[in-house]
């Protein structure tokens, strides 16, 4: 029997204990605050963005956002980010991604002070990770960690396979699985006999922003199964990059959508910047 893994019932344990701290460092007149930047209007972008300021406002983290006009100058944009360094009231900032494509992503990104960096995106913090020295995680694969300990499963000696090698989340997830002692592979859209090396997986990740990509006869029976996608459908609802109900007789482990890997993307962001907070107010 498959067991679903209830991403909703485990962020609210992991957004609880944000709660408490962020209370405690009131009471020592901290207060702790997210800034979230987006750029344009993108549909699945404004519904990301609505959805941590009504977790950051459920845990007491004062959120400011800035929706800027899609035809922002790249100037301007750093500029406003280099006000939000400085400001020492604001201690996450969170540029919603993507941009606007006439915006180098990777330079806006960069321009983020790595003390503030509640996304784990700056160079700086993607190196730290890669070294195993960091501050802040990468929050939807760190929030798959949390996901996978839940289930009791050891990560260590396991063969780890994830699908999609994007910088958020499967360059980060391989590195995060590989510091549990797994055994890793990333497949991307290039990887031939794909079939051949999930069905092998213990535990597998699935980041391909594509509607039931995967199949039951895709995973090993037992595996832990973990659903990164968050697809709409025509009809509007949402559905994972894994065929839920194919594969839900085979998993012995499977996150559902929604529901599974999204609020633990949120919680993680809190968790971390309560975390950039405390070591800002050395605390
Ligand atoms: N777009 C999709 N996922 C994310 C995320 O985790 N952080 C940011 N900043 N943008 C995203």
């Amino acid at each position: 029997m498959t067991k679903i893994i209830d991403g909703k019932l485990i962020s609210a344990k992991l957004k609880e204990e944000v709660k408490i701290e962020v209370e405690n460092l009131r009471e020592k007149g901290i207060s702790v605050c997210l800034a979230v930047v987006m750029v344009g209007d993108d549909t699945a972008s404004k519904v990301y963005v609505r959805n941590k300021k009504r977790v950051c406002e459920a845990v007491g983290i004062v959120s400011k956002e800035f929706i800027l006009n899609a035809n922002i100058s790249q100037q301007e944009l750093i500029d406003l980010i280099d006000l939000l360094n400085k400001d020492r009231k604001v201690n996450g900032i969170l540029v919603q991604l993507p941009l606007p494509k006439h915006l180098n992503e990777k330079d806006i990104i960069s321009s983020i002070v790595p003390s503030k960096d509640v996304d784990a995106f700056h160079p700086i913090n993607v190196g730290k990770i890669m070294l195993g020295e960091y501050d802040f995680l990468p929050c939807t694969p760190a929030g798959i960690i949390d996901l996978i300990y839940e289930t009791g499963i050891s990560i260590e000696g396991k063969n780890c396979v994830i699908i999609g090698r994007s910088n958020i989340v499967g360059k980060p997830m391989s590195m995060l699985l590989l510091q549990k002692n797994g055994t890793v592979t990333i497949c991307h859209s290039k990887t031939q006999n794909l079939k051949e090396i999930t069905s092998k997986a213990d535990i597998l990740v699935a980041a391909v922003g594509c509607p039931n990509f995967i199949k039951d006869d895709m995973i090993k029976p037992g595996a832990v199964v973990i659903d990164v996608g968050i697809n709409r459908l025509k009809d509007g609802s949402l559905c994972g990059d894994v065929d839920f109900e194919g594969a839900k007789n085979v998993a012995g482990y499977i996150t559902p959508v929604p529901g599974g890997v999204g609020p633990m993307t949120i919680a993680t962001l809190m968790k971390n910047t309560l975390l950039a907070a405390k070591l800002q107010n050395h605390n």
